[in-house]
């Protein structure tokens, strides 16, 4: 009954029609839109790496827009069907062998925007959740020192609640310039919202 009534809310989402109409795999899509029309976030000649990917609506925004140059590199522990222009790996990001496999991937450079939309599977106790998601998530911030350019910017999903702040705090003792921005796609009642992230302090790397 339950899951009779969320098909039915889902169906009826405006972004979801909408994605279904452009061929994007996940509403989600949208959410990145407003941030890169917000940040400008996508040029030329840069590299990528999109974490927690599939079903892959993020990667297929990004690959879709004329940019040259692009070295689009895309993550999830869940399989990801083909996108031209994006090369995907699969594994669970917080293993260090999957880390080192993507910065590889990236010809050993580091990335100029890391894009997290990463989220766990929900176990149904709130505290466990956010707990679960607050650690992985401090993963990817560990994993920002080594493998962002110090200008490099950070998109990562947060949920506010219990590990918020602290998790926030974390963000502001590595980036000079720490911003939330929450895009009209995401659904209202929900507590997540997008972190972006910029200029790795000095000294940050080396902690
Ligand atoms: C909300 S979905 C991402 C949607 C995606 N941005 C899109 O536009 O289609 C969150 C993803 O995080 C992935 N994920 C969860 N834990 C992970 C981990 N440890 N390593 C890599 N991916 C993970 C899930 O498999 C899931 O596909």
């Amino acid at each position: 009954m339950a899951k009779d009534h969320w098909r039915q809310k889902q169906s009826l989402d405006k972004y979801f029609i909408e994605s279904k109409a452009k061929g994007f795999r996940s509403r989600s899509a949208f959410k990145l839109k407003e941030i890169d029309q917000k940040l400008k976030l996508f040029t030329s000649n840069i590299s990528i790496l999109d974490l927690g990917s599939t079903p892959g609506g993020w990667s297929q925004y990004i690959a879709k827009q004329n940019h040259k140059k692009l070295n689009i590199i895309a993550n999830d522990i869940n399989v990801m069907n083909k996108i031209n222009g994006v090369a995907f790996f699969q594994g669970d990001f917080t293993d260090k062998s999957i880390q080192e496999t993507l910065i590889n991937m990236n010809n050993n450079k580091k990335f100029n925007i890391i894009l997290s939309d990463i989220s766990p599977n929900k176990t149904g106790n709130k505290i466990t959740d956010q707990y679960i998601f607050y650690d992985l998530v401090s993963n990817v911030l560990e994993f920002s020192k080594i493998a962002l350019i110090n200008e490099g910017k950070i998109v990562m999903k947060v949920f506010h609640g219990l590990g918020f702040e602290g998790f926030t705090n974390d963000c502001r003792n590595i980036f000079e310039t720490v911003k939330f921005f929450k895009p009209k796609a995401c659904r209202s009642d929900s507590k997540e919202t997008y972190m972006i992230a910029q200029n790795i302090r000095y000294n940050s790397k080396n902690e």
